[in-house]
């Protein structure tokens, strides 16, 4: 047992799942014909930004949980040779570059399908067979987290001493508990905390603390197992929060780390439109320039009231 706990120690993380099934329906009617992690914050769709996270981490095969109506997802990893050779001919290297961030080696990306939208627990349990017995990474494209040493690698340095489970942790208001898995704090080493319990969207009167989950884990294929029980959780819904508490007895355990960085709910309006603004502001391109548009726009309103 403890052999075996100590090799899911050291072994490298190089799986990730990114579970991507969701119908969107907060962003209709954009979602109606693409899929919402196609959506662009500047110019970069969405999970662009959580491949770049994982590749930063070390991060080799990218499992995709996809569902119907998800193929642009699938055409925006391929190579597109048409567009490639007419940059090519027209000398425009800088654009092909961009573009080879885009491109996955074949083999690098897979893809399952989630027939059935029974929750995130659910999701990531369909990747199974593709994980096999290794800790693995889930990462949820919502949160974008803008950092300058990305959040996936900062739990993977942190899980190198922790080993088990590791969740990104964030204080959120108390009275936003409900939209959050949320952390009981058993140990609190500041950086790291040591859960003794975790609870999918407890009601603020209910919630062991403020401590919430973002959506990055690194996960022993235990949770796997756990998932196979089918149980419903919070909603009706098949939780991965469920499963993950259910390791927090084992030696290793279950740990959040207070990642350094910002988070934004790109799940929701107003954090998509944050995001926007923040990103589009730290872009040495377009920055200055929109920054003195953000300012006279806020001078015009202000003189209008
Ligand atoms: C999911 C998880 C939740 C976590 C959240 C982070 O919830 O179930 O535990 O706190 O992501 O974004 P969702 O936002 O998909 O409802």
């Amino acid at each position: 047992m403890r052999n075996n706990e100590s090799n899911m120690r050291t072994k490298k993380i190089t799986k990730a799942v990114f579970p991507v099934a969701g119908l969107g329906t907060r962003f209709l009617p954009a979602t109606k014909s693409i899929p919402k992690e196609i959506m662009t914050l500047v110019d970069r769709p969405l999970i662009q930004y959580a491949i770049d996270e994982a590749r930063a981490a070390g991060i080799k095969e990218f499992i995709f949980v996809t569902a119907r109506g998800k193929s642009a997802l699938e055409d925006y990893f391929d190579h597109a040779p048409e567009l490639e050779s007419e940059l090519r001919k027209k000398g425009k290297t800088e654009l092909l570059d961009i573009l080879k961030d885009t491109n996955m080696d074949s083999g690098a990306i897979a893809y399952v399908r989630q027939n059935r939208a029974l929750g995130l627990g659910h999701a990531v349990w369909c990747a199974r067979r593709l994980i096999g017995n290794e800790p693995f990474a889930v990462l949820l494209p919502d949160d974008v987290i803008a950092a300058d040493r990305p959040c996936l690698q900062q739990m993977v340095e942190a899980h190198a001493e922790t080993g088990g489970c590791m969740v990104a942790a964030m204080e959120v208001a108390p009275q936003r508990t409900s939209s959050y898995g949320i952390l009981d704090i058993g140990e609190d080493g500041g950086t790291i905390v040591r859960a003794k319990g975790l609870v999918e969207k407890p009601r603020p009167e209910d919630a062991p603390s403020n401590l919430a989950i973002i959506g990055r884990y690194i996960l022993t294929p235990k949770v796997l197992t756990n998932l196979n029980r089918m149980k419903q959780g919070a909603g009706g819904e098949i939780q991965l929060t469920d499963a993950i508490a259910e390791e927090v007895d084992t030696a290793a355990g279950v740990h959040g780390l207070r990642f350094r960085g910002h988070r934004y709910d790109c799940g929701s309006k107003i954090g998509f439109l944050q995001a926007t603004v923040a990103f589009g502001l730290s872009r040495p391109d377009l920055g200055a320039e929109f920054e003195s548009f953000l300012h006279e726009l806020m001078a015009t309103q202000k003189a209008a009231q």
